[in-house]
């Protein structure tokens, strides 16, 4: 993700730190694909042993993984390798920049506890393992296109996220749903950044929460979901751009008008509520005709609603007036 500038009512633009500068430049050259290989993504060869750190952390799920595959859901192309996803994260909390694995391992994942509140028919709260045992686990292999233009192929362990909705009882005058980030700057040192709206947020329509692609990830790679990709319990909404998929969500509101989310409250110009992935309509500052696999370093064409057209289409057939790509 890449931020031109703070907010007006945040930091002048000289006072963000250069290393983020820095850093997103090197993203704008790596978005566009220029020269970029996966031998040479960033975090390889700095002996950074992201797999021990862990497997020292015990985690109450593991014996519930694998779990079946469903396998009407296939990525198109081969599985993009662990080593590779599992060290390429965007996960501002902790660090703009790609290499958070090793930080991210500081974020307790229990207890965890998951509000659900706004327009229900009751409010109440849910520990995760408490969760996890009244949903239907699923593997599914999904594309996931981040806005940068780059993508990968990963196999999500989880449920649908109608399943959740349908426990949570939203009310006839809910219209949306917003999912929350944890906030902890002590753990979480990208939240002292006072210039990012913390926590982060994201939102729905309840159509699109409820259509059967939206998936609540609890796994992946056939164990519970690392740090890094946003344990305990993150989304994989993979016709929309990276970004709606949020991590390590501990709240679901329910509420009737359209949500702000973190993005957009950042620059709404470059990233807007819809946000699905369309090859003709390019960011601001960049094409997103193409995106860099991130397991072969190729530049492959990007698809629209990355390739689940079939899938949700029709959700967007009577909206007009928006930006539905954005
Ligand atoms: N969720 C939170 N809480 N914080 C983030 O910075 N980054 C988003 C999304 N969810 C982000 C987040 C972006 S931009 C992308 S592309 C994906 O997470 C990246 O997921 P990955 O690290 O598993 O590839």
């Amino acid at each position: 993700m890449l931020i031109k500038k703070p907010r007006s009512w945040e930091l002048p633009e000289s006072a963000v730190t250069s290393e983020s500068r820095y850093r997103n430049r090197r993203e704008i050259v790596k978005g566009l694909g220029l020269g970029i290989a996966a031998a040479s993504l960033p975090g390889f060869g700095t002996g950074l042993s992201v797999g021990q750190a862990l497997a020292a952390v015990a985690d109450p799920t593991a014996h519930l993984y694998p779990v079946d595959r469903n396998n009407g859901f296939e990525g198109g192309r081969d599985i993009t390798p662990e080593k590779l996803t599992s060290r390429y994260n965007n996960f501002y909390e902790f660090g703009s920049h790609k290499e958070i694995a090793l930080a991210a391992q500081k974020l307790e994942i229990r207890p965890w506890t998951i509000e659900i509140d706004g327009l229900v028919e009751k409010k109440f709260t849910i520990g995760i393992d408490e969760l996890i045992k009244k949903m239907p686990l699923e593997e599914r292999i999904y594309r996931h296109r981040c806005v940068e233009a780059w993508s990968m192929v990963v196999p999500w362990s989880g449920f649908p996220l109608a399943e959740l909705i349908d426990f949570a009882e939203p009310l006839s005058s809910a219209k949306y749903v917003v999912m929350e980030t944890f906030m902890d700057p002590e753990v979480a040192p990208g939240q002292k950044q006072f210039w990012y709206p913390w926590p982060y947020s994201e939102g729905l329509t309840l159509k699109e929460a409820t259509n059967d692609l939206a998936f609540m990830v609890t796994g992946v790679y056939g164990k519970p979901l690392a740090k890094q990709f946003g344990s305990p319990l993150r989304l994989a909404v993979p016709w929309k751009y990276g970004y709606k998929s949020i991590k390590s969500i501990v709240r679901f509101k329910f509420v009737s008008r359209r949500p702000k989310s973190f993005w957009e409250e950042i620059n709404q110009r470059e990233y807007g509520f819809w946000a699905n992935v369309n090859p003709e309509v390019d960011h601001p500052r960049w094409s997103q005709a193409r995106e860099r696999d991130l397991a072969t370093g190729r530049k492959i064409p990007t698809l629209l609603f990355n390739g689940y057209g079939d899938e949700v289409a029709d959700l967007y057939e009577d909206i007009k007036g928006e930006k539905l790509y954005r």
